[in-house]
């Protein structure tokens, strides 16, 4: 079965751009895939079109078998989404256990009550993302980093076998960073759930990512993150300041877009 799938994709916005194309590919599940590359080259787009939330231009693509333009409904329910920027208003008085509790309830038919189960799932989200104390803030009182945590507890607390999270570490400190990897790296290998995810920097993942995409507008490179980790590749994408350095055992990737990053 493929987690994902795509053929001779290419997907432009109404104003012209292209934001990708010649996009093939396919992955199987389940898998740990990260979507990397600089700003604007496609990896949010690429979510959001595997998703049917946006429709390719050209080509088509596909999610657990399905087809994401004519079955995007069927998508829908097996994935848990956290998109780039969350655009949950300030002025709304949710607390940070409403949020995660959205994971559980937004799928269910209305009245959308929440029955105890959903409740100590969404404790039990919130404990793993070391939010527990934080429950009754405010959401839009919490800083970047712990919105994110709350983020990632709301998609840990739902159901279905695909987790989608655009930039879950963006505006977090190491900390943070690694907590949230680290939840989510065991909840893939103790679960049979896939996960996607777009980030900057491979470091922080790279134990455990099985899948990486490398965008730069098209498909500039699939494999383990050793396989992305390609002179040459990483050029193409970050400029012909990129650079890779063995020390200590360890392979790091040196860009001016991500700091570097990290395999062994
Ligand atoms: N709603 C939109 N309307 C028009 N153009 C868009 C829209 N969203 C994105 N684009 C353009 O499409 C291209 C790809 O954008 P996309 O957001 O997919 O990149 P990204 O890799 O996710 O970038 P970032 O790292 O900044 O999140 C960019 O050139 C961007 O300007
Ligand atoms: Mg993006």
């Amino acid at each position: 079965m493929n987690l994902l799938e795509a053929e001779d994709l290419a997907v432009r916005y109404p104003n012209g751009t292209w934001a990708l194309h010649n996009v093939t590919f396919s992955i199987e599940a389940p898998s740990f895939t990260a979507v990397i590359g600089p700003n604007g080259s496609g990896k949010s787009t690429l979510l959001r079109t595997l998703l049917g939330l946006i429709e390719p231009a050209r080509g088509h693509s596909g999610l657990m078998g399905y087809d994401s333009v004519r079955q995007k409904s069927k998508i829908r329910k097996l994935v848990r989404y956290v998109p780039q920027r969350e655009g949950i208003a300030a002025n709304i008085p949710l607390k940070a256990m409403d949020i995660v509790l959205m994971g559980r309830l937004l799928k269910k038919a209305p009245p959308r009550i929440a029955s105890s189960k959903d409740r100590d799932l969404a404790l039990d989200a919130l404990k793993q993302v070391d939010m527990l104390d934080l429950k009754d803030r405010s959401f839009s009182e919490l800083s970047g980093g712990q919105k994110q945590r709350v983020l990632v507890a709301r998609a840990l607390a739902g159901e279905g076998p695909v987790l989608m999270l655009d930039e879950p570490l963006a505006g977090t400190d190491a900390h943070s960073q690694d907590l949230i990897v680290e939840v989510l790296g065991k909840y893939h290998n103790e679960h049979d759930v896939s996960i996607i995810m777009v980030t900057h920097d491979l470091n922080p993942i790279h134990t455990y990512v099985e899948d990486v995409l490398l965008l730069k507008n098209t498909l500039v490179g699939i494999g383990t993150p050793c396989d992305v980790m390609d002179i040459e590749m990483l050029k193409r994408v970050y400029g012909p300041s990129a650079r890779i350095v063995e020390y200590a055992g360890h392979r790091y990737c040196i860009t001016r877009d991500s700091g570097f990053d990290r395999h062994d």
